[in-house]
């Protein structure tokens, strides 16, 4: 597996323009397939998830071409096949193929899905509320047949503000007899994306964004022209690079009304900002404060940036605490910062974190995507050189990591799987 080499202690100055969201464009590419025609896609980042998902819906019979981040798909000759299993394990939006098939097609396999190993991430909550919108399931030795004679609106809760589960009612309700009124909805912000997208179609969609969502089912929705929001989380991590490295980053095309938590946490941190519709910067070099913060469901504090947080905290003065209450299994690379010198201790769902005078660079392994990037953001910040493991993590939801750091003055580079040890000097 390819590896990333750091040599920490730059200051980070310059300009990088935020690509297209990882968790927008993932069910914008699955909802395509409610349509019968073809859609273009802009802003599309070139990430390997994204990869992924091309291959998933090529096996269903979607003609695609992915260039210069447009994606064009024609589903006209779609088809409810089952995909690959080793493919649909890859990816957890693998389950998002459920809302659109059974939508489109009335019948769906759903297969263990992938994704990152931060939990359980068990799918009861989107098979009960696909069932009250009339979809059975028969359990298949590798999951489960979803199956409907006719898909109908319902007036639907759910347990938990799940995004996955949201996206795929909005899905199959796009396309079902009748209203669908849900309850208790995700408000990401990918969530409104998922929503224009399919309104772009013929959708009849409002309230996405909010936590009561209306669909008004159409008989058929055809091929649309759409753009993809900025990635927030992308964004998210090139404020805390900034503000833990020091020097002035601008994040062209960041949306603020997008990370309202994040900024919050980065001004009582003590991190200048300035913001515009289009850009966030952040001036970092001043000692950090600690702070305590909990994540939340949207517009909560993002558990996707949890771990980045993390790492941030280990230089602020003081002890932070961070707990995780979306997840039950995300402090997994807290061993491997413990690595470069960190003091956090575990207890429960929070990490207690005691801020040191700095960090020293180690070899590290990333066990997922974010725990990944908040390795990387460790590594440029401490003394000396971090080797930092398994950047195919990394690579599922960072487009152009190393080359974006590095025209910002990092000291980063890839060395590809069997090329000559790198040790720590
Ligand atoms: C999406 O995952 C994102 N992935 C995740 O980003 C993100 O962390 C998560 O939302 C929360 O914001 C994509 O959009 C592809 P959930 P999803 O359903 O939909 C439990 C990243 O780093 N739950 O909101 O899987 C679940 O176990 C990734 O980009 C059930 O119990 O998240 C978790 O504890 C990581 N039953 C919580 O809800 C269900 O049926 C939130 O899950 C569904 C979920």
């Amino acid at each position: 597996m390819d590896k990333l080499v750091i040599v920490g202690g730059n200051k980070l100055c310059g300009e990088v323009r935020i690509s297209g969201a990882k968790n927008a464009s993932l069910p914008i590419m699955a909802a395509a397939l409610l349509a019968n025609g073809k859609c273009v896609i802009h802003n599309v980042p070139e990430l390997d998830d994204v990869w992924v998902m091309l291959a998933l819906l090529e096996e269903l019979g979607v003609k695609a071409a992915f260039r210069g981040g447009v994606l064009r798909l024609d589903t006209t000759h779609a088809e409810p096949l089952t995909p690959d299993r080793e493919l649909l394990g890859r990816i957890r939006a693998s389950n998002l193929l459920l809302g659109s098939l059974v939508g489109r097609f009335g019948e769906a396999e759903v297969a263990a899905s992938g994704g990152c190993s931060i939990g359980a991430r068990p799918l009861d909550l989107h098979f009960a509320a696909l069932q009250r919108m009339g979809v059975r399931f028969l359990p298949t030795p590798e999951g489960h047949l979803a199956f409907c004679r006719e898909l109908r609106g319902a007036d639907i809760t759910l347990a938990f503000p799940s995004v996955g589960a949201t996206e795929n009612v909005l899905m199959a309700a796009a396309l079902a007899e009748g209203r669908t009124v849900l309850h208790n909805a995700a408000a990401e912000p990918e969530i409104a994306d998922l929503a224009g997208f399919i309104n772009a179609m013929g959708g009849r969609i409002s309230g996405a964004g909010t936590d009561t969502i209306i669909i008004d089912g159409v008989k058929k929705l055809g091929g649309a022209e759409y753009t993809v929001m900025p990635d927030r989380i992308e964004t998210g991590t090139f404020l805390l690079a900034g503000a833990m490295c020091g020097g002035s980053v601008v994040l062209r095309g960041a949306r603020p009304e997008h990370n309202g938590a994040l900024l919050a946490v980065l001004r009582q941190a003590g991190a200048g900002l300035a913001c515009g519709a289009d850009f966030i910067a952040v001036r970092g070099g001043g000692r950090l404060q600690s702070l305590d913060v909990a994540t939340a469901p949207y517009p909560g504090f993002p558990t996707d940036m949890q771990p980045q947080l993390a790492a941030m905290l280990c230089l602020a003065d003081g002890c932070s605490h961070v707990c995780e209450t979306v997840f039950e299994n995300r402090f997994r690379y807290i061993d491997e910062l413990k690595k470069m010198g960190a003091s956090i201790q575990v207890s429960g769902n929070c990490a207690i974190i005691k801020g040191t005078s700095g960090l020293s660079g180690a070899e590290v392994t990333a066990c997922d995507l974010r725990a990944g990037a908040a390795l990387v953001l460790a590594g440029l910040a401490a003394s000396g050189r971090t080797i930092v493991e398994r950047a195919d993590l990394i690579d599922r939801g960072y487009e152009d990591l190393t080359a974006k750091l590095g025209s910002l003055g990092a000291d980063i580079r890839r060395i590809a799987a069997g090329a000559g040890r790198e040790r720590i000097s």
